[in-house]
């Protein structure tokens, strides 16, 4: 017999420095879309965050201003768990178990881990290359169900179903759920705004590449003003963006801003090209992000009120996570069972 678990969503955005618009489309807009309908746990992963270096006053600041970046857009401390995964202990305990279940093939199969190791893969962390591992810790330490996350991260959330049927399997018990990893809406994958067949990322050297959640209205029209595209007009349905995907990228980011679908705005455009579309998209996501901006800064202001709900956060999400790391060593007989 398979146990029904309770549904929980539970997702997490690493504290490695400023959000783009590929973060807020891709995750926290979706974050405080869950609210309501299901218990949400919403995590800072500053454990992943250190698998490269962080100064430790950044890392500190950028924490702080990514829980403002999660209230900003929506998620409310109250609805939802808000917290920092390094002061709940149930994560790095949990983290060291499931990578003693991951298999190295598996691991070694992880196209993240070899983007960002590149040649380099003798320098850099042991952590960068366990984090699929404590990735799969912080779902399953609250038996996560549903994992709103962009596309990038699909790799990771099918990973965890493989920790969690193998310890499931080897234990003879059926104690972790499957996780789903949820990937909706029209801006799963938000493209660099430089060069379509490159993700919208923090870490991309060009500013230009990307739209900050920092940045102000006039930042934010000069860099969709400024974003590659080809010279054809906007055809009449979404089909006909296919081999664009520059074009194609700022349809769909009018789209996810919108609530538009990509088939009636290209409708509404047909004929016409991006000289008319920009300043529409411009409009747009300035209308949607200035909110969002000013109360991040707001909230940035007041470091103590931010800590003080995450200390909150944490209580609770401890309160869920340690019991469950603890069924965990029961099952494995590093405490007797009751
Ligand atoms: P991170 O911090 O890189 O990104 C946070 C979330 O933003 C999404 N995202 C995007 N979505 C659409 N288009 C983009 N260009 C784009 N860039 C980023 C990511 O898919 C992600 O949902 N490993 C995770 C954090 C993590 C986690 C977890 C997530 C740790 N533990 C447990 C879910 C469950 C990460 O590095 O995301």
């Amino acid at each position: 017999m398979t146990t029904q678990f309770k549904p929980r969503v539970f997702s997490g955005i690493q504290p490695s420095g400023g959000l783009t618009l590929g973060n807020y489309l891709g995750a926290l807009k979706r974050f405080a879309e869950q609210q309501g309908q299901v218990e949400t746990v919403y995590c800072l992963v500053d454990l992943h965050a250190v698998t490269v270096w962080q100064e430790p006053q950044a890392l500190l600041r950028q924490t702080r201003e990514l829980a403002a970046g999660f209230i900003a857009s929506g998620v409310d401390p109250e609805q939802s768990i808000l917290f920092v995964q390094s002061h709940v202990p149930a994560h790095a305990e949990l983290g060291w178990l499931m990578s003693c279940v991951a298999r190295m093939g598996w691991m070694n199969r992880m196209t993240q881990f070899k983007d960002k190791a590149g040649k380099n893969a003798e320098k850099v962390s042991l952590g960068l290359y366990a984090y699929p591992a404590l990735m799969a810790a912080d779902i399953l330490a609250y038996h996560g169900t549903h994992v709103p996350v962009g596309e990038d991260q699909k790799q990771h959330v099918e990973l965890t179903r493989d920790i969690a049927a193998k310890f499931n399997h080897d234990y003879q018990v059926d104690f972790f759920p499957m996780p789903e990893p949820v990937i909706e809406g029209a801006a799963t994958r938000v493209m660099s705004l430089r060069d379509g067949t490159k993700k919208m990322s923090k870490s991309d050297p060009s500013d230009a590449s990307r739209i900050n959640l920092t940045d102000d209205a006039d930042t934010i029209s000069q860099k969709i003003r400024k974003a590659r595209t080809d010279a054809d007009p906007l055809p009449g349905s979404a089909e006909g963006l296919k081999d664009r995907p520059e074009a194609k990228n700022l349809v769909n980011i009018y789209a996810a801003l919108t609530g538009e679908k990509p088939d009636a705005i290209c409708a509404r455009f047909e004929g016409q090209g991006f000289g008319a579309f920009k300043p529409a998209l411009a409009d747009a996501a300035v209308a949607h992000l200035e909110p969002i901006t000013r109360r991040m800064t707001e909230l940035t202001a007041d470091p103590a009120a931010i800590d003080r709900i995450l200390r909150r956060g944490a209580e609770r999400a401890n309160a869920i996570a340690a019991p469950i790391v603890e069924e965990t060593r029961r099952i494995m007989g590093m405490i007797p069972t009751r």
